[in-house]
């Protein structure tokens, strides 16, 4: 697997592959890989002649108390699971390459309504930093598809709106989320949970189910059903931020009975903060 770690090398690389005529998948990573990870690189290795992996801690999708300096970085180890998973390449830009004038004056991308929901309300300027990278991502490799797992669903949601809104001519690929056996969602950041917490852990999406098996046997009283669920979450150990009972197609709460849901859910553990989705 090659490693490139300069825009002029992703460059020589991805136009040789275009000159032989190859279809290119992407799976833009922030590193730390993990099963989920791992995935999604052969799911990308399924759909096209060559896989590209993006390894970058993106600074702009960071809130100023969040765990930018902290956030593992596993270089190493993770080129190891990409060679063992067939990727071809690794593009490992540094922050001064991809922001060379400072986060303060860089042009941004924002997908309104969708990025302003659910996590975008907690984490101010979280969705912004990703579909800015993202945009910047796909302007540097041009694939043909990239995949990205549903364990994120808000982010799936706002990358597709984006790739519709910029006409971007990239299939987006939603990869199921990759599950401990105790149901617990893979995460880069169920490393910082203790002991203690990794047991309490799963049963962030055991109360997703639990939820989901009440919607299905007819209750439709969403807001008490939600509220419901974080004082479970709560008596369970857990610091609820949200859990939304919402509309898969706009991610808005959910009203009518009739549209396909998803339950979207985020829950502090300690310090760390967890996300999972269910669709009902
Ligand atoms: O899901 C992630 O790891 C990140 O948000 C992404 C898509 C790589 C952008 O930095």
């Amino acid at each position: 697997m090659k490693i490139l770690n300069s825009i002029a090398a992703l460059r020589a690389q991805i136009s040789a592959w275009r000159q032989n005529g190859e279809r290119i998948a992407f799976v833009p990573t922030m590193g730390n890989l993990h099963n989920g990870h791992l995935k999604l690189v052969d799911v990308a290795k399924s759909h096209a002649d060559r896989v590209i992996v993006s390894i970058f801690v993106n600074p702009m999708q960071f809130g100023k108390n969040e765990d930018l300096d902290s956030y593992p970085r596993t270089l190493e180890a993770d080129c190891a699971g990409l060679t063992a998973h067939g990727a071809d390449a690794v593009f490992t830009p540094t922050p001064d390459m991809m922001y060379p004038r400072g986060l303060d004056v860089q042009t941004f991308v924002e997908v309104p309504l969708l990025g302003d929901l659910h996590c975008g309300a907690s984490r101010a300027g979280h969705f912004r930093g990703v579909s800015t990278i993202v945009c910047k991502l796909f302007n540097l490799v041009q694939p043909d598809i990239a995949c990205f797992g549903q364990k994120d669903y808000q982010q799936l949601a706002i990358i597709r709106q984006m790739v519709t809104d910029l006409s971007l001519p990239i299939d987006i690929i939603g990869v199921a989320t990759e599950r401990a056996a105790n149901g617990l969602a893979l995460s880069s950041r169920n490393g910082y949970l203790t002991p203690e917490q990794l047991a309490t852990a799963p049963q962030l999406y055991q109360v997703l189910q639990q939820l989901r098996a009440q919607i299905l046997a007819g209750n439709h009283d969403y807001r008490s059903l939600e509220l419901q669920t974080k004082q479970q979450l709560t008596a369970a150990g857990f610091t609820p931020d949200y859990i939304d009972i919402s509309d898969q197609t706009d991610l808005t709460l959910a009203t009518d009975a009739q549209q396909p849901k998803v339950i979207l859910a985020a829950a502090w553990l300690g310090s760390t903060r967890l996300i999972d989705n269910l669709e009902v």
